[in-house]
């Protein structure tokens, strides 16, 4: 999503300048073509050499220095027309303030002013200074006027507070880049419910049912959906994920667990897209306590309820219901009777001989659509299949 898109970082003088640093480097493997303007403040916390080194490109901080561009154009004006998106992270109070009343008194936010391209803030503050009146009416004037924002994580700040100002971790913000360098808010005014991840069906108080789910393309979908302007409530079983941003998630362990918050969210949803690996059977009776070792032991499985099937037969007009199949053979033909049976309106057939990785090898079916990805990493595959749920006729 990001091969030889231009990047420009702005970097204001924030604690958190550090972790653009990991920015940078993930921006670059996922070979983006990256320049970082710093402002005179920023260089207190971290040296300009090291964006140097982990860009590849010499560092612009001032304004009336001699170089001029390529082009002939002087710097601030070349940069300014140079990028697919321009990122300012971490962006103090200071430049939003500057940003929002129009000065242009340094480099960088002399070419935020100049710029036409695609612009985000990542905020990054002590509490107070967040949630500082001025501050926010400065956010919502800049949003109005078409800019975008990362919203601060809420945690630990470096300044000793507890509080919403942690700047996101630098995974989430190449995250959003790929989205936002590719698509605006598309997905604006449309709900989305997502389930995810492995559910466990518990046969005494610690052994259960699972399966190898990791979960990482529900959790794609679901961030990219967010990022793209959706409201997205994420029903999830069991990962090592971290929730992603701006996503309402909700737990559960079984599948009558999954069940119920599926019927709770099911009927307000515009798109259903059902990743979760659910468990088929569970234990017929629960244990209680923790089962003794014994030298020959059977069990009595039976069928959990189908979610997808009970969705289908429930699905309102307009609602777009998407499902997964996950087979190791005759890929095409289980896929058609999947979607047929529990009438879906998309069904994405995973080669599950690579489950679990970042990357994944799948093909979409609906009624007119069959288009197939090999190899492709998650978050991209996430964002195509988005793409063709939004193209769907329904
Ligand atoms: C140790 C230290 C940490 C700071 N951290 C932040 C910060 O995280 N966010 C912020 O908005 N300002 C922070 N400031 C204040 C800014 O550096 C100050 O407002 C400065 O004028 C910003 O200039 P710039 O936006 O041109 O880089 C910090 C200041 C100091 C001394």
């Amino acid at each position: 999503m990001l091969k030889n898109k231009k990047i420009l970082i702005g970097i204001s003088g924030g604690i958190a300048a550090y972790k653009i640093v990991d920015v940078v480097s993930r921006l670059r493997q996922s070979n983006a073509i990256v320049k970082v303007i710093m402002t005179e403040h920023s260089k207190n916390f971290i040296h300009p050499l090291t964006f140097q080194t982990i860009s590849g490109n010499k560092v612009a901080n001032d304004l009336f220095s001699e170089i001029t561009s390529f082009y002939g154009k002087v710097e601030h004006i070349s940069l300014s027309d140079w990028p697919d998106l321009f990122l300012i992270a971490p962006a103090t109070a200071n430049i939003i303030g500057k940003v929002a009343n129009g000065i242009a008194d340094d480099l960088l936010s002399t070419v935020i002013i100049a710029t036409k391209v695609k612009t985000v803030f990542a905020p990054s503050m002590n509490v107070k200074m967040y949630e500082n009146v001025i501050v926010q009416q400065n956010i919502a004037k800049l949003k109005e006027l078409g800019y975008f924002f990362i919203r601060p994580d809420k945690g630990h700040l470096a300044c000793g507070y507890e509080g919403l100002g942690r700047l996101p971790q630098p995974k989430v913000i190449v995250d959003y880049v790929k989205v936002l360098s590719n698509y605006s808010y598309d997905l604006t005014n449309t709900k989305i419910l997502v389930t995810a991840g492995a559910t466990r069906e518990y046969w005494d108080e610690v052994r259960c049912i699972t399966n190898d789910s990791s979960g990482k393309m529900g959790y794609a979908i679901a961030q990219s959906a967010a990022i793209r302007g959706a409201k997205v409530t994420l029903i999830s079983g069991q990962t090592s994920l971290s929730n992603p941003k701006g996503v309402d998630v909700k737990q559960v362990i079984s599948a009558k667990e999954m069940y119920d918050a599926v019927m709770q969210y099911n009927k307000d949803s515009d798109i259903i897209i059902m990743t979760a690996a659910v468990a088929d059977y569970k234990f017929a009776e629960q244990i209680k306590g923790k089962m003794k070792k014994k030298n020959k032991i059977s069990v009595k499985l039976v069928s959990t309820i189908d979610t997808l099937k009970k969705l289908g037969s429930i699905k309102r007009q307009g609602q777009i219901l998407v499902g997964f199949a996950a087979e190791m053979e005759h890929l095409k033909k289980y896929a058609m009777i999947k979607m047929q049976e529990k009438n879906l309106d998309m069904i994405i057939a995973n080669d599950i001989s690579i489950a679990g990785q970042d990357n994944t090898s799948f093909t979409i079916f609906s009624k007119t659509v069959k288009n197939s990805f090999v190899n492709i990493p998650k978050f991209q595959a996430a964002n195509l299949i988005l793409d063709e749920i939004k193209n769907l006729n329904v």
